[in-house]
């Protein structure tokens, strides 16, 4: 039985991972109906965590195809191990024999999709950050996304005997192709509200208090309302929560310490800038 939607935010939280209905919904379509899940958002907003958390709750296997520009699908489906094809010819050759079908699977090079498709229990598979892989790739995928298959022209098709979970995710740095889109349910992760943003800071930084908690929070959520080049995620807040309460340990006064561990929120010096201007208003009561 796939859980519901509720039971999946109770065990995502039990992992530490805080996701509001929408995303419960979408990934529990996903588990429901098979289809791969394709998360886009700003960087930082848990889009990667998902598919980790995935595999903790589930016990599944995480397996993971980082995507870059020129990956090929001999880095991500499978690849002939010739090294291996020839040691087996020299050593028939040697012992007189003949070496039979050089492209049978113990001769193949498992690459994450093959691997995922092979996983006999089940596996989550991650294709991570789709958007830098070229366009090409995703006609590569199609196959795979849609089926749960990969063909192999030397082998024929090799098919899923427990399909794996999928998760794809996406910055957005390009369109993806219909194609890909139409074999998967799509979610946007976006900023988290407050209240769960609170909730994830009082869950991973130990130590902060409600009242620090609350107070960044609302700093964070204003600054995500400036024209930055690059909003902070989750990631930049918790981070700069932990690099504040470590400044405040060593007698730094709050909110002090917020400002001075600035360098774990913005990562421009643009956007630091225009932070710094309206400093006041962000800083009011954090
Ligand atoms: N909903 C959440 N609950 C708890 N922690 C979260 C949540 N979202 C993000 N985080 C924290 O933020 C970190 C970064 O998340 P993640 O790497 O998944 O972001 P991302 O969207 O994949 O970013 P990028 O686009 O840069 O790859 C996680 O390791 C986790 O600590
Ligand atoms: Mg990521």
């Amino acid at each position: 039985m796939t859980p519901g939607p509720r039971e999946l935010a109770a065990a995502l939280e039990g992992e530490g991972y805080f996701a509001d209905e929408g995303l419960c919904t979408a990934v529990h379509l996903a588990l429901r109906l098979g289809r791969p899940l394709l998360l886009e958002g700003e960087p930082g907003v848990g889009k990667t965590e998902v598919a980790s958390v995935l595999s903790r709750i589930t016990g599944l296997e995480l397996i993971r195809l980082q995507c870059f520009e020129g990956l090929d699908s001999g880095q991500a489906l499978y690849e002939w191990d010739h090294p291996k094809q020839l040691l087996h010819v020299r050593v028939a050759e040697s012992r007189g024999e003949d070496p039979g079908d050089l492209y049978r699977e113990e001769f193949l090079l498992r690459r994450p999709l093959l691997r995922a498709v092979r996983a006999e229990q089940g596996a989550v598979l991650l294709i991570d950050e789709i958007d830098r892989a070229d366009n090409e790739f995703e006609a590569f995928l199609l196959e795979f996304l849609g089926d749960h298959q990969i063909t192999i022209p030397e082998l024929g098709t090799v098919r899923a005997g427990t399909p794996p979970i999928v998760v794809l995710t996406s910055n957005r740095t390009r369109e993806l192709h219909d194609a890909l889109k139409r074999r998967c349910l799509y979610h946007w992760i976006a900023f988290p509200e407050p209240g769960r943003e609170r909730a994830i800071l009082r869950a991973t930084v130990p130590g902060l208090e409600e009242r620090a908690a609350d107070g960044l929070v609302r700093a964070v959520q204003r600054v995500r309302r400036l024209p930055l080049l690059k909003r902070p995620g989750i990631a930049e807040s918790v981070e700069w929560a932990r690099g504040a309460m470590a400044l405040a340990e060593g007698g730094e006064p709050w909110p002090l310490a917020l400002r001075k561990a600035l360098g774990l929120l913005i990562k421009d010096e643009e956007d630091t800038r225009l932070l710094l201007g309206h400093a006041e208003d962000v800083f009011s009561d954090a």
